[in-house]
């Protein structure tokens, strides 16, 4: 401990210090006291605060996380999800080197009733191949050196004699497979046989020689005759943890990076649809992949459920992450009228038992036991140990009207009955204010709801003049979940200006922690040329992703969370300058944050009386820049966290530049 006498010539000699160092631009610093007592314990505050939202929006699962390569695997496209679409979309006729034949789209005998079509290849003349290629999601890119797991579901169908041949059928009908290039290449290939009538899945792994961005899959059928396929489907054999039907890796390890304390599924809009039929039913989402039944994207494409609830709960094992699901409240989405659609609708009375059992029967699947229909089939699927759920989100953004006040509360008494341990998650609209604002805070109260779903999407400087907007709170009435924000600027996506706004409203979210459970931006991912809605959090191409400085800022707070929050006052209170303070309970680690979004640097002089041990050396990680500043898609990136090393102690000085974050962590065992 030091005396007064030597805490003073202590800050003296750190201020001299500091002036030597920045003597530029200490002209318009302004030294501001920062106290924090180390001896209490803090407010205890929300150990989840900071995960993710995810949606698929900006084909951000088909096409981005999830890794399947071919685009209209299953041929389930439809003019209904885009006018230019159908069965055929993304695929063509391939014929080769004196190969004559056609391809048609059947439905008589499907794989499974849930994937009515596939299709049909009639090889006439087989010369060096018939059939049909696929262009992939914008291209397949494709790496020398790596393999992919090619896949399809095949059976043979009718014999040369079509054709005048001799009423038997050549067998087996021999298939090559082949990426290329755009020009024919050959980029890597494999062969295939298949025999029967009956449908049956084959597979084969393909060595890729050169590395092409925008290869094609084309699968040839080298046997005169017809035969029927769908499901064809190619993964890169790297999948992130190496799961099967897994996820890209590189967009996947930069979710992991996060390190987010949960993940939010499948949205969002997408949750509750654009129609009473366009629900997303949980229950079409697992069991064999081929089984699934896709439906069309209330974004305008098709979501073929191959990252379903089995991969996304898995990839919330793998990250460390607890799932929240978000359930439709038997109600579709009230903004379908827009697109030609109904307005909000509910499912008839009649029909909620049945809806109910779905929303109950999520919670056994995903924590029954092995014993349980539920939960044996999830053991079935490869996971016997519970998943944990402990979040239920039920509606999003809906219209609180009594069409959905009725259908949510049959949902929320069935789950509160049988499932007092889940949290109850309902929403009150997508604006922070106004009518369903309103009666939604008004209706969740009333229903003593677990917890409410907050979005808003406001300009940085909305953030910053809201800063005290959980203070005045009611703590005993439900908890906050902050599921979806971003601060949105005209005419630009993701300045260091709106991450900056968005982090010093995360350090009063931190303050509220014992009110505000938890959070998630969004969107998270968005790829180019399909970007619907911006500024999201992560852009990429099929071979690339650049983090914008909003990822960094979600980094270094869920980095960087707490579960105790201690009061940090300002002296003099400093406009511009939001700070927090943080313990971790499990390393004792504290942690400072400060943003400066003012103009004008500022030297910090930190006083942390109280501590039992402190180390002499901190992380300091610093987020700064230009407030215009961005990390444009394909150019390095200059909003980047830099982090050293800061000498600290009970007292010590830091500066905060101008438009900044600086995150101090501090060991103090
Ligand atoms: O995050 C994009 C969309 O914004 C979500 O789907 C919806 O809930 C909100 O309006």
């Amino acid at each position: 401990m030091m005396n007064m006498k030597q805490r003073i010539l202590r800050q003296t000699s750190l201020l001299l210090l500091a002036v030597a160092t920045c003597l530029p631009t200490l002209a318009q610093q302004t030294v501001t006291t920062l106290t924090v007592d180390l001896a209490q314990s803090g407010k205890a505050i929300s150990p989840d605060l900071f995960g993710i939202f995810f949606e698929d929006i900006n084909y951000s699962a088909n096409g981005g996380l999830y890794a399947e390569l071919v685009q209209n695997r299953s041929f389930e496209y439809q003019i209904t999800e885009q006018l230019a679409w159908n069965a055929m979309t993304a695929w063509e006729l391939a014929t080769r080197d004196g190969g004559r034949g056609s391809l048609a789209i059947a439905t008589a005998v499907p794989v499974h009733p849930n994937n009515p079509h596939y299709v049909v290849i009639e090889t006439q003349q087989p010369g060096a191949g018939v059939g049909l290629v696929n262009s992939g999601f914008d291209g397949i890119a494709v790496q020398a050196g790596e393999q992919y797991d090619f896949s399809m579901f095949a059976r043979q169908l009718f014999t040369g004699n079509h054709w005048g041949g001799n009423g038997m059928l050549e067998n087996p009908a021999r298939f090559v497979v082949r990426l290329e290039t755009k020009a024919g290449a050959v980029l890597g290939e494999t062969t295939l046989n298949v025999s029967g009538r009956d449908w049956q899945r084959v597979a084969a792994t393909i060595t890729v020689t050169n590395s092409d961005s925008a290869a094609r899959l084309a699968v040839l059928s080298l046997t005169k005759g017809g035969v029927a396929l769908d499901e064809i489907s190619l993964f890169p054999h790297k999948t992130f943890n190496n799961r099967a039907n897994g996820l890209r890796t590189d967009l996947a390890q930069a979710i992991a990076d996060l390190q987010p304390k949960f993940m939010r599924f499948p949205g969002g809009c997408l949750v509750h649809g654009h129609g009473l039929d366009n629900l997303y039913r949980w229950k079409d989402s697992i069991g064999p992949v081929a089984q699934r039944r896709g439906q069309a994207n209330l974004w305008g494409y098709h979501q073929s459920l191959g990252l379903g609830y089995f991969e996304y709960f898995q990839f919330c094992e793998d990250i460390g992450a607890k799932p929240l699901p978000v359930v439709p409240a038997g109600v579709c989405c009230q903004n379908a009228d827009n697109q030609g659609g109904t307005g909000q609708r509910g499912l008839p009375l009649d029909a909620m038992p049945a809806y109910i059992q779905d929303v109950l029967d999520l919670i056994e699947w995903a924590n029954g036991s092995t014993n349980s229909t539920w939960g044996a089939k999830r053991a079935a699927a490869g996971h016997s140990e519970s998943f944990h759920l402990q979040y239920l989100g039920v509606g999003n953004e809906d219209n609180i009207t009594p069409v959905f006040e009725e259908r949510f509360k049959m949902i929320n008494d069935a789950v509160k009955a049988k499932h007092p341990e889940i949290t109850v998650i309902g929403t009150v609209g997508p604006s922070p204010r106004g009518e369903d604002y309103d009666a939604g805070w008004k209706f969740v109260n009333e229903q003593h709801v677990d917890m409410v779903d907050e979005h808003y999407y406001e300009k940085p400087e909305w953030f910053l003049e809201n800063l005290k907007r959980y203070d005045t709170y009611d703590r005993t009435k439900s908890q906050v979940y902050l599921g979806e924000y971003a601060a949105h600027e005209k005419d630009r996506a993701n300045t260091l200006r709106t991450a900056l706004a968005e982090a010093a409203y995360l350090t009063s979210l931190e303050g509220n922690g014992d009110v505000v459970r938890l959070a998630s931006y969004a969107p998270l991912l968005a790829k180019q040329g399909h970007t619907q809605w911006r500024p999201d959090m992560i852009y990429f191409d099929n071979q690339n992703l650049t983090l914008s400085a909003n990822y960094y800022v979600q980094q270094l707070f869920a980095q960087n969370q707490g579960d105790f929050y201690l009061p940090t006052p300002l002296a003099p209170a400093t406009t511009n300058l939001a700070v927090s303070c943080v313990q971790d309970s499990k390393t004792a680690d504290v942690i400072l944050k400060l943003v400066n979004t003012g103009v004008e640097a500022q030297l910090v002089h930190v006083d942390l009386s109280g501590a039992k041990k402190l180390a002499s050396k901190a992380t300091k990680t610093v987020l700064a820049g230009e407030p215009t500043a961005m990390n444009a898609f394909g150019k390095t990136a200059i909003v980047v966290p830099q982090t050293s090393s800061l000498t600290v102690g009970e007292s010590f000085h830091c500066g905060s530049p101008a438009h900044s974050l600086t995150v101090i962590r501090i060991k103090t065992r």
